[in-house]
């Protein structure tokens, strides 16, 4: 069952149109990343769904509950969405402890102090913080702030956790060891989370499906393999990994496959897009599954090496046959 649904989803701001026909869902237990450029409309997404956002058109639904709709006007706030939030910033409050950060939405929301106390030390122990509680944030390092945060998120037992870029406060190595503690955490407890990010290796390594939103529209949706072997678009396939490109002609498509056509080279590759006879197409080859057919010689700091050119992939076990797409 879909934990989070979101159809046809339309914000704009003042004028600007930002989502433009978001539609998603989020199942149980499935960890899901959000990738895109900066200003495709992420977060804006993100907030929309949290409540902090109000969209003009389009339909949002916590499990089976309609949360937002915009056209019978429903609007349920963001407490009573419950969901669990993690900032990009933390944002934990400076002059309460590790428990008191954690403790502060339940104390609001009227819970009683000893069900508190016993739920603040219950995840505090699950993200590994139970010795931690009485410091200060400013006594913490980063890795340990980003904890504090989603134990924060977590505290009310929510059923959907939504995270913004929660890992790029972090430096390269935590922020490695903080993607799979992460993903284990949420799998672990059940959870589904929508986790937004920039980076493709992170939506790679963490998640069962990624959206990847251009300009406010989904530009495609897939499992990493998918993603990554699969692009429908050149966008995608730019976004998704690193090509050698090449520009040529549409010679001939036919079962799928077509041929480009350049001065003095012809290639067959996976078509993608709307064939055009004679028009002009990219086609593009995975970096990594490039392997010379000759030897070749490549120069290094001031002497001459020669060997066979050949790279692996070091993120995924994919071998990309070339794809040429029209567009
Ligand atoms: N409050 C606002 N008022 C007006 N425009 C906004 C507002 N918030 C965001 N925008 C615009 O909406 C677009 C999408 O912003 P959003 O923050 O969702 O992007 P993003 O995909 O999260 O980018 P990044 O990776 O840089 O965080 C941007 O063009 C941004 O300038
Ligand atoms: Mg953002």
């Amino acid at each position: 069952m879909a934990e989070l649904t979101v159809q046809e989803l339309h914000l704009t701001y003042g004028d600007n149109p930002i989502l433009k026909g978001v539609s998603m869902e989020l199942n149980r237990g499935e960890v899901v990343s959000l990738l895109g450029p900066s200003g495709s409309g992420k977060t804006t997404l993100l907030r929309a769904v949290a409540g902090l956002e109000l969209p003009h058109r389009g339909t949002i639904l916590i499990g089976d509950k309609i949360v937002f709709d915009g056209s019978s006007g429903v609007e349920l706030p963001a407490e009573n969405r419950n969901l669990g939030l993690v900032f990009q910033s933390y944002a934990l409050w400076p002059h309460k402890t590790v428990s008191g950060n954690v403790a502060y939405a339940l104390k609001l929301r009227k819970v009683a102090s000893n069900e508190i106390a016993q739920r603040v030390a219950d995840v505090l122990k699950q993200l590994g913080l139970a010795a931690l509680g009485d410091r200060y944030p400013h006594q913490l390092s980063g890795g340990q702030q980003q904890r504090v945060a989603i134990a924060r998120a977590l505290v009310y037992n929510p059923r959907v956790i939504l995270l913004d870029e929660p890992l790029s406060n972090l430096d390269a190595k935590l922020r490695e060891e903080a993607r799979a503690f992460l993903r284990e955490l949420i799998v672990r407890l059940g959870l589904s989370a929508l986790v937004v990010t920039h980076d493709q290796n992170e939506a790679m390594a963490m998640s069962d499906r990624i959206l990847l939103l251009n300009n406010g529209r989904i530009e495609q949706q897939g499992t990493p393999q998918e993603m990554y072997s699969g692009p429908k678009t050149l966008f995608t396939a730019e976004f998704m990994g690193s090509n050698n490109r090449f520009v040529g002609r549409l010679a001939e498509a036919r079962d799928g496959r077509a041929r480009l056509e350049g001065d003095g080279w012809s290639l067959w590759g996976t078509l993608r897009g709307e064939p055009t006879a004679g028009r002009e197409a990219h086609g593009g080859i995975r970096a990594c599954a490039c392997r010379s057919a000759r030897r070749c010689t490549w120069a290094t700091s001031g002497s001459t090496s020669s060997g066979w050119a050949k790279c692996r992939c070091a993120r995924t076990e994919a071998r990309s046959s070339p794809r040429a797409s029209t567009g």
